[in-house]
């Protein structure tokens, strides 16, 4: 699954009560469970549902990114709808990192995404730009696929953040390097532990487009146009169709909603 952009321009077929713009392409649906739920009983009675329910989800990637613990243990099997992620990762190989996991063994745990930046890490741990951009490229060698989060804290100003966290992020990555690269787009005072006040489709699309112009300046129109963008903040069953189709997002992250297997799974539905 380290495949580039993977046609992101093949419409799909709608159905009769969504609205009538068209998804282009391939969709992500991205479960972030953070440092959830408590026991490996509950998780992986999650895993399971979602793994029965999201069979057969024609071009919806969904992707589940559980605590670096459970990995081993989760089997995508012959899904290929279905993938597990990571939700960090460290930038070196080995080493003297006490309570740190490399890139290569998240990759061998059964991992084929990760994601890097995430605005707790940021905020939390303490994670610059400058880490967030090591780690991006330890997750390419690793031939992990990096879902970069990117975003604004409430009161900043999206484009100055944005701009400035995608050009420390991203710098030094060649073309073929960003080819494996998803931008999440996740203002932060929308997360739901956050506040979660909700972004709309309107602005979600002003930053999708920001996004694509800052990608454009950074490298090129063909490679904005292929990066996939995606949403993330209280992403809930009911309002992903207005971030998929009124703002032409790629996918959506979903934190608090993909630990019930019953909505993050109508989620994915409602989608398809
Ligand atoms: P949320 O979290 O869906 O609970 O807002 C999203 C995230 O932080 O990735």
């Amino acid at each position: 699954m380290f495949g580039g952009f993977g046609g992101i321009f093949v419409p799909l077929k709608l159905k009769a009560k969504k609205s009538k713009l068209k998804i282009m392409g391939k969709i992500f649906v991205i479960a972030n469970w953070k440092m959830n739920p408590k026991t490996f009983k509950e998780a992986s009675e999650l895993f399971e549902s979602v793994k029965k329910a999201v069979k057969k989800s024609g071009d919806i990637k969904v992707i589940i990114c559980p605590p670096a613990l459970w990995l081993k243990e989760f089997n995508p099997g012959a899904n290929m709808n279905l993938s597990l992620g990571a939700q960090n990762c460290h930038w070196e190989v080995s080493g003297a990192y006490t309570g740190e996991l490399s890139s290569q063994m998240l990759a061998d745990a059964g991992a084929e995404y990760v994601i890097v930046g995430h605005s707790e890490r940021r905020n939390y741990m303490g994670e610059s730009d400058e880490v967030v951009n090591l780690k991006i490229k330890a997750a390419l060698r690793a031939k992990l696929r990096p879902i970069l989060c990117v975003g604004e804290r409430a009161g900043e100003e999206m484009n100055l953040v944005v701009e400035s966290q995608l050009t420390k992020d991203l710098a030094g990555l060649s073309v073929g390097q960003m080819k494996e690269i998803i931008v999440a787009y996740e203002p932060v005072w929308a997360i739901s532990t956050e506040g979660g006040r909700s972004c709309s489709p309107d602005d979600a699309l002003s930053a999708a487009l920001f996004i694509r112009k800052t990608l454009t300046k950074l490298y090129s129109r063909f490679l904005a146009d292929k990066t996939p963008i995606i949403y993330g903040g209280s992403v809930h069953d009911g309002n992903e169709d207005g971030y998929i189709r009124q703002a032409r997002m790629n996918g959506v992250l979903v934190g608090g909603a993909s630990l019930e297997a019953e909505e993050f799974v109508r989620i994915v539905q409602n989608i398809k």
